[in-house]
């Protein structure tokens, strides 16, 4: 996992079939992998090139979701929780593993390949906490902040796109990164009551933290690119961040008694 690419290559037809079978069960037909490889993108080939490189940054973002919940569940499993909340965290996981390959097939579709150039900027559990505080801590910053704010940006480009199947993957990323967020808040209300006051406070820091970092992260300046597959301007990121700081991420902790601050101004 530390070469500057990540490989999405298949390694075994039995095991391929098998994987694609199980994704495929999950997609509705438009998404599914025989109707996906007849997409014949309308754009010339330089738009094509500029959508690739965004969809192959969507699909290192991913892949690093993947990953990271895959960490959590397992963490969550090896803390025995509660039933539901590892059927809840086991979708979540499945739906990243989806998502990485809905976007393989954009850039596959777009003209790339199954290996995608650069590297994953990797999550993980931080092991200098107790096993319970590292699962708090990952849901705080990756869940309620991280997936609260990729699920408006996701939704803002699903608007952009005018090209249907762009639209479609767009849209089922977004339905899903809003349980993902929901299932946050949700798994904090069952495992906070545990956690002593003094803790509480620091958590309510961390998430304010994560609010700060995940808005820096979004908000480094690029230069805006204009094509069907769900491009999003610059100048549209802020707004969308703080709205939903303002409508979701804050009232959010704010149900479970942890104020947290908005990210400054850049
Ligand atoms: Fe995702
Ligand atoms: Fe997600």
């Amino acid at each position: 996992m530390t070469s500057s690419r990540l490989d999405l290559r298949a390694s075994n037809r039995a095991l391929e079939t098998f994987g694609r079978r199980s994704l495929d069960a999950l997609l509705p037909e438009a998404l599914q992998t025989e109707r996906f490889a007849a997409w014949k993108p309308k754009a010339d080939s330089a738009t094509r090139e500029l959508a690739r490189g965004a969809w192959e940054q969507m699909t290192l973002n991913e892949y690093r979701s993947q990953v990271g919940f895959t960490d959590l569940l397992h963490a969550m499993t090896r803390l025995g929780l509660s039933r539901d909340s590892l059927q809840t965290m086991e979708r979540l996981t499945r739906d990243e593993v989806v998502h990485v390959e809905l976007c393989r097939r954009m850039v596959l579709g777009l003209g790339g390949s199954d290996v995608i150039p650069g590297q994953p900027q990797w999550v993980g559990l931080d092991a200098s906490l107790e096993p319970l505080e590292q699962v708090i801590e990952f849901v705080t910053s990756s869940l309620c902040v991280g997936e609260m704010i990729s699920c408006a940006l996701l939704g803002a480009a699903a608007k952009a796109a005018t090209d249907p199947t762009a639209k479609a993957v767009l849209t089922r990323m977004t339905a899903d990164e809003s349980i993902h967020g929901q299932s946050g808040f949700h798994f904090l209300a069952t495992l906070l009551p545990a956690v002593s006051k003094r803790r509480l406070r620091w958590f309510q820091r961390r998430a304010s933290e994560a609010g700060a970092q995940a808005f820096a992260i979004c908000l480094t300046p690029y230069e805006d690119v204009q094509h069907p597959f769900g491009a999003l301007p610059f100048a549209r990121l802020e707004p969308i961040l703080r709205a939903t700081w303002r409508r979701s991420i804050q009232p959010g902790f704010a149900r479970l008694g942890l104020e947290v601050r908005e990210p400054g101004p850049r």
